[in-house]
């Protein structure tokens, strides 16, 4: 219900003296702050953006940019046509704060900071939601009968055949449409693989250390044990990984070729080969997770390792890191002999087919790419912007991986005596200021006693933020 709230003294209210940094952080923290202890209830309807912005003496800009962010965090919402309003009960968490699995092995991550540096989320402030209401009105105005009445377990075939039509485009995957598989993502791709390659007596899954916690967790539940071979300058260690393979009788491996999870680095090219090789010997199966490659800021996107052998790997990708997690809707681009067994297993729980309808028409007529190329131009920005204040405020840190994605690592830097320093405490330290990090620990599948190195995710920091975020940090380091 609609609480209407126009008469509320907004000024006195929201007063931005009360908290501190630049006039767009003071405002959503006052906002906060007031839905949060009560002052403004669930349901009251938040004043225009213009009338705000008067009232408080601010640009308009600075009230459109702190409601974004409070939409985002699902503290208010915006209704199409009647503005924006607090949202009915608690804040949902945010959409990665979903890093946990059924099993609850992966611990959850703490509530989200005001100064977001986590990895793993993509830019809420822009999913294309317009965009996205236009494919969805065009999709479901020109669905046919047929189209609705049906829900073909591994997808429409309209939304195949424009996957794999953006997949070679932008992927140089090689794959005729019959060979993509609608899912709900790389973590439901990962339990169909998983299930698929437990049915054909596979025990282990080998995957790299370190590495996204979740998908190694959805392989444990499917009864596959995971073997960690570690990573790199170059990637995966082919020579530990065929090692750990003739060792534990693994046959199948899991890897982030074009953007290894989380250290950043690429797949060399000689090593790309000798996974292949490796692969083929032991007629075996390679599960390329391919999860942020759209993002390259030194060079094209690596291609995907799926074109140098499609009948050795099965390609994952989602709109996850592009768009959000929340639009539930990934593919996987199969070999011929599992192309049965991984279509057949979307029975229980594929994409709505009026999603994949509006998937299709938002790939074909070109949403996709244009969404795609303003997402990396403004990441590009905000990633120049993270290098620029961390070499201002942390000279002695060094960032590496930096070349693509969301994220990059940060390895921090001997304090004056010589000691050598701890994540963990800095993490906790950062925590007290609000500030928003991981340890690296968190994705190794061995963990170290201790790490000298977080994880910084820059996705969803609201570029306002991003200078006093590093000063934050650095104050902890
Ligand atoms: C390494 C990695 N792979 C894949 C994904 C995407 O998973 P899903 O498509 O299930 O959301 C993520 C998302 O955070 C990730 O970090």
């Amino acid at each position: 219900m609609a609480v209407d709230q126009t008469n509320l003294a907004w000024e006195t209210l929201l007063d931005l003296d009360t908290a501190s940094g630049p006039r767009v952080v003071r405002l959503e923290q006052v906002l906060r702050d007031a839905v949060g202890s009560g002052r403004v209830p669930a349901g009251a309807t938040l004043p225009a953006s213009r009338r705000l912005a008067e009232s408080l003496g601010v640009s308009r800009w600075v009230v459109t940019e702190a409601y974004g962010q409070l939409v985002a965090e699902g503290v208010l919402e915006a209704q199409v046509g009647a503005g924006t309003r607090v949202a009915a009960g608690v804040p949902p968490p945010v959409p990665r704060d979903l890093e946990t699995t059924a099993s609850g092995t992966v611990p959850p991550l703490p509530p989200r900071p005001r100064f977001d540096l986590r990895p793993g989320i993509a830019d809420l402030r822009h999913v294309p939601r317009d965009a996205w209401l236009r494919a969805a009105r065009e999709a479901l105005s020109t669905a046919s009968s047929t189209d609705l009445a049906t829900a073909p377990t591994a997808g429409h075939p309209a939304t195949r055949t424009a996957v794999a039509g953006h997949l070679r485009r932008a992927r140089m995957v090689e794959a005729p449409d019959t060979a993509v598989v609608v899912t709900r993502g790389a973590t439901d791709a990962m339990a169909r693989v998983a299930a698929s390659l437990r049915a054909d007596g596979h025990t282990h899954l080998l995957v790299e250390d370190p590495s996204w916690p979740v998908l190694r967790d959805v392989a444990r539940q499917a009864g596959l044990e995971p073997v960690p071979v570690p990573v790199d300058a170059g990637g995966l260690d082919v020579d530990r990984l065929t090692g750990a393979a003739a060792r534990t009788g693994a046959r199948a491996v899991l890897l982030t070729p074009a953007h290894q999870f989380p250290t950043g680095v690429a797949l060399s090219g000689e090593r790309r080969e000798a996974v292949l090789a490796w692969a083929r010997a032991v007629d075996g199966l390679v599960v390329e997770d391919d999860y942020d490659a759209e993002f390259r800021y030194d060079r094209r996107p690596v291609a995907a390792l799926q074109r140098l052998d499609p009948e050795r790997v099965v390609l994952l990708g989602s709109v996850s890191k592009t768009m959000s997690p929340a639009f539930g809707i990934g593919w996987m681009v199969v070999p011929t002999l599992w192309r049965a067994a991984l279509g057949e297993l979307g029975r229980s729980g594929a994409p709505s087919v009026v999603d994949q309808l509006t998937f299709a028409r938002f790939l074909t007529s070109g949403g996709y790419d244009r969404h795609l190329r303003a997402a990396r131009a403004r990441y590009r920005r905000r990633h120049d912007a993270l290098a620029g204040a961390v070499g201002h405020r942390m000279p002695a840190a060094r960032l590496h991986g930096m070349a693509a994605g969301l994220h990059a690592l940060l390895e921090l830097p001997d304090d004056g005596d010589g000691r050598v320093p701890d994540a963990a405490e800095v993490v906790r330290a950062a925590a007290a200021r609000d500030v928003g990090v991981v340890d690296l620990r968190r994705y190794q599948a061995r963990s170290a006693a201790r790490s000298r190195t977080l994880v910084l995710g820059y996705g969803n920091l609201v570029d306002a933020r991003l200078d006093e975020a590093v000063a934050r940090l650095a104050a902890c380091v």
